[in-house]
C-alpha cells in the first residue's frame, strides 16, 4: 500500500513534529486536535523544524503548505492511508478518539499510536478495529531522532507491520520490532536504567547532575550513537569479540551490577534532581536548550549521513 495522505491526531510535543517530518517526505496531512492554540503551535514548529530538515536533506520531496487543521476527527480522517496518533496518555482518552475516528477510516488505513507508557493490547481494548492499529513509538523529537519502537500481536491484520515499517523507512526512521509487550517497550528502558543509576550516583555523592550528564554525552553517549552497547562492548577485548570481553570482565560487571542502586522519584529525590538540572542548564532557558539539542542533534545526523554514503 502506498502511503500518500497522512492524519495527525493530537499536535502537541510529539504530533507536531511528527507532521513536520511527513510533510517533509512528500505526504500530505490532515491534523485533528482541539486545542484552541494547536493549530498556530503546529504551525510555528514546522516553521522552525523546516530548516533543519532541509539541511538534513529531508525536503527534497516536501511541501510545508500541504497541512490542513480540522476541527472534527472524522473529517481529518476522510482519505488517510497513515494516521498517527499522539494525543494524551491516558487510556480514557486514546479510546474515545479510537471509536470516534473508527467508522472514518479507509478499509486500508493503518493507526499507529506513538504512545510511550500505555502498551498495544490495552489500547486495543477500546478500539473498534483492533486489527489496523499498532504501536509507532517515536523518540522526542520524532522528525530528528530515527528511532521507531513497531509493534503488532495476534490480533493485527497480516501485512499491518511491514507497511507500516516500509512507510517509516521511507520518510528516513530505523525502526525496530518489539516482540513482546512490556511496560516501556525498549529504548525507554534502557533510559530508564540508564537514568536510575544517574540518580543513585547523585543521591550517593558520587558526582553532580551536571557531571553525570557531562559523563554520558561526552562518553558512553557518543558511542552508542555509533554503535549499541552489546556490539561495542565485543570490540572491547581485542579480536577475540564478546567472549573474550566476557571471558575477561564478567566478575567485573557482576559487581557492578550487585552496586547499582534502586532509587525512586520521592519528593526529595525529585527536589534534588530538579535542583541539580537547573545548575547542569547553566542559566539557558527551555527554548535555548531545545534549540542547542536539536542544532547538536542534526550536525550529527549530517555527519552519520555522510559516513552512511561514503560506505562500500
Ligand atoms: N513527549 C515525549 O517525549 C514523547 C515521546 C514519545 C512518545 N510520546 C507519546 O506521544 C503522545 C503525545 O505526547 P505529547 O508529549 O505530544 O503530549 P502533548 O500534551 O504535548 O500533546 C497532546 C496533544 O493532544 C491534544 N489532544 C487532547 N485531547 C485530544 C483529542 N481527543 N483528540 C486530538 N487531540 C487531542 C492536546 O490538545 C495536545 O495538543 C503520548 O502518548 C506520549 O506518551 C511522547
Amino acid at each position: 500500500m502506498e502511503v500518500t495522505h497522512t492524519a495527525i491526531l493530537g499536535a502537541g510535543v510529539i504530533g507536531a513534529s511528527w507532521a513536520a517530518l511527513f510533510l517533509a517526505s512528500g505526504r500530505s496531512v490532515s491534523v485533528y486536535d482541539p486545542s484552541p492554540g494547536a493549530e498556530a503551535a503546529a504551525r510555528a514548529y514546522i516553521e522552525l523544524a523546516w530548516p533543519t530538515l532541509t539541511q538534513l536533506g529531508l525536503t527534497t520531496r516536501g511541501d510545508p503548505g500541504r497541512i490542513t487543521f480540522h476541527d472534527n476527527a472524522k473529517i481529518a480522517m476522510e482519505s488517510a492511508d497513515f494516521v498517527q496518533e499522539n494525543v494524551p496518555e491516558w487510556l480514557p482518552v486514546k479510546h474515545a478518539l479510537f471509536a470516534e475516528i473508527s467508522p472514518a477510516l479507509s478499509p486500508h488505513a493503518i493507526v499507529a499510536s506513538s504512545a510511550s507508557g500505555l502498551t498495544l493490547s490495552q489500547m486495543q481494548a477500546g478500539c473498534p478495529d483492533p486489527a489496523r492499529l499498532i504501536l509507532g513509538h517515536p523518540f522526542n523529537p520524532p522528525h530528528l531522532i530515527p528511532l521507531v519502537e513497531v509493534m503488532g500481536n495476534d490480533r493485527t491484520a497480516p501485512g499491518v507491520i511491514e507497511t507500516a515499517e516500509a512507510f517509516y523507512t521511507d520518510i528516513g526512521k530505523t525502526t525496530i520490532r518489539v516482540q513482546r509487550e512490556v511496560p516501556g517497550h525498549v529504548a525507554n528502558r534502557l533510559q530508564a536504567a540508564v537514568w536510575r543509576e544517574a540518580i543513585h550516583l547523585v543521591q550517593t555523592g558520587v558526582a553532580t547532575v551536571a557531571d553525570v550528564d557531562r559523563a554520558m554525552s561526552a562518553g558512553p553517549g557518543l558511542r552508542w550513537a555509533a554503535m549499541g552497547p552489546t556490539t561495542l562492548f565485543s570490540l572491547g577485548a581485542g579480536p577475540g569479540g564478546m567472549q573474550a570481553f566476557c571471558d575477561h570482565f564478567r566478575d567485573t560487571f557482576n559487581g557492578w551490577w550487585d552496586d547499582l542502586g534502586q532509587p525512586y522519584l520521592d519528593d526529595a529525590t525529585i527536589k534534588m534532581i530538579v535542583e541539580g538540572a537547573a545548575e547542569a542548564a547553566e542559566g539557558e532557558d527551555h527554548a535555548a536548550l531545545c534549540a542547542r539539542r536539536d542544532a547538536m542533534i542534526a550536525a550529527m545526523q549530517g555527519a552519520l549521513r555522510d559516513l552512511r554514503a561514503a560506505k562500500p
